[in-house]
């Protein structure tokens, strides 16, 4: 039997969902129920019915689902699916923060372990961070571990004062501020649409910026012939193949999460087949972070 059959028969045996993230491979994302950004598949999870949910993007992601949904059982199907982001920050950084700036909130971005969840008051993700930020009492915000997310949520939220955390995302920090200026010289009709993950100076090139999700509405609602994607090439294959009229560039050649990318056809396989270890947390973990998840979702 075909591979994508054997995954069909298997999810229905098992009672499974599969939840792909918008960085996966097409052929990842033909076999997954749903595709989402970072909020929406945390969502998803939560109010998943199945007994199974095998979480197609990288680990933080798959223990999220775990931690909002903690009676099912759950995969990350490549399992040394890690998001470099998230390994930058260590629970002691969060705690050594707050011992620094005792009134102010942590806001934890999604992209980080478990533990340092636990540490934090309440998680965010690209789409919701701003409006996570304005809903805090607090004027001083620790936002980790995202420096380039956390400056962009700053100047939205000026009344705020955040203090940034030295991480970044290896495949968004990679693009320079000379790649848009190229960029916007190669194809000056084009619209640049870029993700928050990007570094402050090549966010002042963009027309547009927002969640992978955020792009992809906008890219298809808009009326421009050409756009500039200034995210992971993920989000450009999908709008290539999705508005095939319209001329869809990437920012920078080669931007690829590595990561993101390790999810084969087989390894899902082996998770429906019971092949593999579903994800497992400490009970610390999971009650210390499904408190700042669940205030997430809630904002
Ligand atoms: P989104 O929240 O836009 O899905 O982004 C997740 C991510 O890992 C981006 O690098
Ligand atoms: Fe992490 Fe960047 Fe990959 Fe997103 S694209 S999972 S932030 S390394």
């Amino acid at each position: 039997m075909d591979v994508k059959e054997h995954i069909k028969k298997l999810k229905a045996e098992r009672n499974a969902v599969i939840l792909a993230h918008y960085y996966q491979s097409l052929e990842v994302q033909d076999v997954a129920d749903q595709v989402g950004d970072s909020y929406a598949l945390a969502k998803m999870a939560q109010s998943a019915r199945q007994e199974v949910i095998v979480l197609c993007g990288v680990r933080f992601m798959a223990e999220s689902a775990k931690i909002l949904n903690p009676d099912k059982t759950v995969y990350l199907p490549a399992s040394a699916a890690g998001c470099p982001m998230a390994d930058m920050i260590e629970p002691d950084d969060v705690i050594k923060l707050r011992e620094q700036y005792p009134d102010a909130a942590v806001v934890c971005y999604v992209n980080s372990s478990a533990a340092v969840k636990a540490v934090s008051d309440i998680c965010c993700t690209s789409s919701s961070a701003e409006r996570i930020v304005r809903s805090l009492p607090q004027r001083q915000v620790i936002f980790v571990p995202d420096q380039n997310l956390g400056s962009y949520v700053a100047k939205l939220v000026p009344d705020k004062e955040i203090i940034l955390f030295p991480g970044y995302c290896p495949t968004h920090h990679r693009i320079a501020a000379a790649d848009a200026e190229t960029a916007r010289n190669e194809h000056p009709n084009a619209k640049i649409l870029a993700h928050p993950e990007c570094r402050e100076e090549v966010l002042e090139y963009a027309d547009y910026i927002g969640s992978t999700a955020g792009i992809l509405e906008q890219a298809c609602n808009s009326k421009e012939k050409e756009l500039i994607i200034g995210t992971e090439m993920g989000i450009v294959e999908i709008l290539q193949r999705k508005l095939p009229d319209k001329r869809i560039y990437s920012l920078k050649s080669a931007l690829i999460c590595p990561n993101m990318k390790k999810t084969k056809l087989e390894h899902i396989e082996r998770c429906l087949e019971g092949k593999a270890d579903p994800v497992e947390l400490t009970a610390e973990e999971m009650e210390g972070a499904r408190l700042s998840l669940e205030r997430m979702v809630s904002v």
